[in-house]
């Protein structure tokens, strides 16, 4: 069994597995090299040869524990006939959503829209490169996905008064969310990913009496579509307030920590497998800080199930040999 599998049925383990979120991505100049040639990111997700190459890049460089796939989140929307952009420099900018198109839009359609992303996620876990390793799918949380919807980009650090108004839109949203989010989970399970994590990064924008709606309960279907299928889940919901009450409610079977809350906290309240937590810009310092703020993390979850990650994604302007020395600080522990 692989070390994080390991460590998400709530195992101590001797070792501390370490992945990192965007492990593939700008840092890398060999990622660069593809991007430039590819200027549409979403074909570039779309090419399950090229994203096999690049979910792979890391795992050539650096002795991870997982491999997650080069996707993203937003794949979903596109699925769903909504019109989806990168913008150099600004992000992602979707169209106009069309209720009734989206509505009308069945299962074949939107499993043939996406389905390099399965054949990708075939490659990869089949990779020799990957032996031992926990192939990692993903998704957005369904209250993320509404936000890019919705709001066409990123929110940055409040929505607009008027997101909620029109409530029958929102809950038809949500309704369609889940069942393409389920035929999304399964497709990629069925073709080799073993673990699951649900990116819910805009969970920091609602007050705590929205987050029932918009957070747990749809959450808390997916985790439990995700457990039927028999594979582990990580939630990151991120900026969230309060975690304990976030894990008690939605149970996931490990939870990934943003670099807002304080370890020590964590450690005391929560008692299922943690994830995560390191401030991304601490790679942007160097060496000697690096191994400092590492240690405190590594000495915080000591004695509790711990998979090494950031607080969130690797920055583009990251030194590779700073992740270098970051792995290699983590397995020597
Ligand atoms: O972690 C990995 O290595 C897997 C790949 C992955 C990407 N996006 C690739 C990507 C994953 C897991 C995601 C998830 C994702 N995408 C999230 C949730 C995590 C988070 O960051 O909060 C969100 C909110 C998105 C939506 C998204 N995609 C944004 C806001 C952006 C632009 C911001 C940015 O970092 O440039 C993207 C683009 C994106 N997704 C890039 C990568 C490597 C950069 C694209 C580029 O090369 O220009």
């Amino acid at each position: 069994m692989t070390l994080i599998k390991q460590v998400l049925l709530n195992k101590k383990t001797d070792l501390t597995p370490i992945w990192i979120m965007r492990q593939a991505g700008r840092y890398l100049p060999e990622f660069r090299k593809i991007r430039n040639k590819n200027p549409n990111f979403i074909e570039l997700c779309l090419n399950s040869k090229l994203t096999q190459e690049i979910t792979l890049q890391p795992i050539k460089r650096f002795n991870l524990d997982a491999a997650i796939i080069f996707s993203d989140i937003l794949l979903l929307p596109y699925g769903l006939n909504q019109k989806v952009e990168f913008k150099k420099d600004f992000g992602p900018l979707l169209g106009d959503l069309n209720l009734n198109e989206i509505s009308k839009l069945d299962e074949v359609d939107f499993v043939e829209k996406v389905y390099p992303v399965y054949k990708a996620i075939n490659l990869v876990s089949n990779n020799e490169l990957t032996k031992n390793k926990s192939t990692i799918g993903f998704i957005g949380a369904p209250w993320t996905l509404m936000v890019y919807m919705l709001n066409r980009q990123s929110p940055k650090s409040k929505l607009n008064d008027d997101f909620f108004k029109d409530n029958f839109l929102i809950n038809r949203i949500l309704a369609i969310l889940d069942k393409f989010l389920k035929v999304h989970i399964k497709n990629q399970i069925d073709n080799g990913a073993e673990v699951i994590q649900i990116f819910d990064s805009w969970a920091g924008l609602l007050d705590d009496k929205d987050l029932p709606n918009y957070v747990y309960i749809p959450t808390l279907g997916l985790v439990e579509f995700i457990k039927s299928l028999k594979v582990p889940v990580i939630c990151f919901p991120k900026g969230i307030k309060n975690y304990k009450t976030y894990c008690e409610i939605v149970k996931p079977d490990a939870i990934s920590i943003d670099y807002n809350v304080t370890p020590e906290e964590i450690r005391k309240n929560i008692n299922i497998p943690i994830q995560g937590g390191l401030d991304p810009k601490i790679l942007l310092t160097d060496k000697e800080i690096l191994k400092k703020e590492t240690k405190k993390y590594l000495d915080i979850f000591k004695d509790h199930p711990y998979i090494f990650n950031l607080g969130h994604g690797v920055l583009p302007e990251t030194n590779p040999e700073m992740i270098d020395y970051l792995v290699k600080f983590v397995k020597d522990y």
